[in-house]
């Protein structure tokens, strides 16, 4: 029995918002794995970026979510490229049904203002055209790595946790 939720989905999409209230509705451990790889690195993601590159972020990030996935009744927030390596997701998977917030590039551009600061990887990035490119490009991604997906473009947080809360009561290895 699966008894974790983990969050997958692009920059922007909500997964913290949502992972939050989810939470608390669900009276579980709110994870963010972002928050974990700053705890354990000592520096902030962008000091990450500059100091040890994305491969240094990515393998903190193996690193962490591996940490993370042997613990149980968590609501998981993971980084927009967690589904890069597979190895995160079958981590994941054991423990968590995984569910994919989507989101449109024009959104993820009004909801991030292209925070570089906060987000190094959308440092290039100018308007949502070459948001789409990098969603595009993703998609394979998280399609292959949710159990189900929820756009959450036009929908309130709340909105958007009913409706996660609605699609798993048709997973029998979720264990609420
Ligand atoms: C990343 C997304 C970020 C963070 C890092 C890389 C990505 O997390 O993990 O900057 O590759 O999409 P959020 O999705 O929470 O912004």
């Amino acid at each position: 029995m699966k008894t974790s939720i983990a969050l997958i989905g692009f920059m922007g999409a909500g997964k913290s918002a949502v992972g939050k209230v989810l939470a608390k509705r669900l009276e579980k451990t709110f994870i963010e794995v972002d928050s974990s790889i700053e705890r354990k690195a000592g520096k902030s993601i962008p000091r990450i970026f500059k100091e040890n590159g994305e491969i240094g972020f990515r393998e903190l990030e193996i690193k962490v979510i591996k940490e993370i996935a042997a613990s149980k009744n968590q609501i998981i927030s993971c980084g927009g490229g967690a589904v890069l390596n597979r190895i995160n997701i079958e981590r994941l998977k054991q423990d968590s049904v995984i569910v994919w917030l989507k989101v449109s590039p024009s959104v993820v551009f009004r909801r991030t203002g292209l925070d570089v600061y906060t987000r190094p990887l959308l440092g290039g990035i100018q308007g949502s055209e070459d948001i789409r490119h990098l969603l595009n490009f993703r998609r394979p991604f998280y399609e292959s790595s949710a159990d189900f997906a929820v756009n959450t473009s036009k929908l309130s947080i709340d909105r958007v946790v009913n409706l996660i809360l609605d699609k798993l009561k048709e997973y029998a290895d979720y264990n609420r």
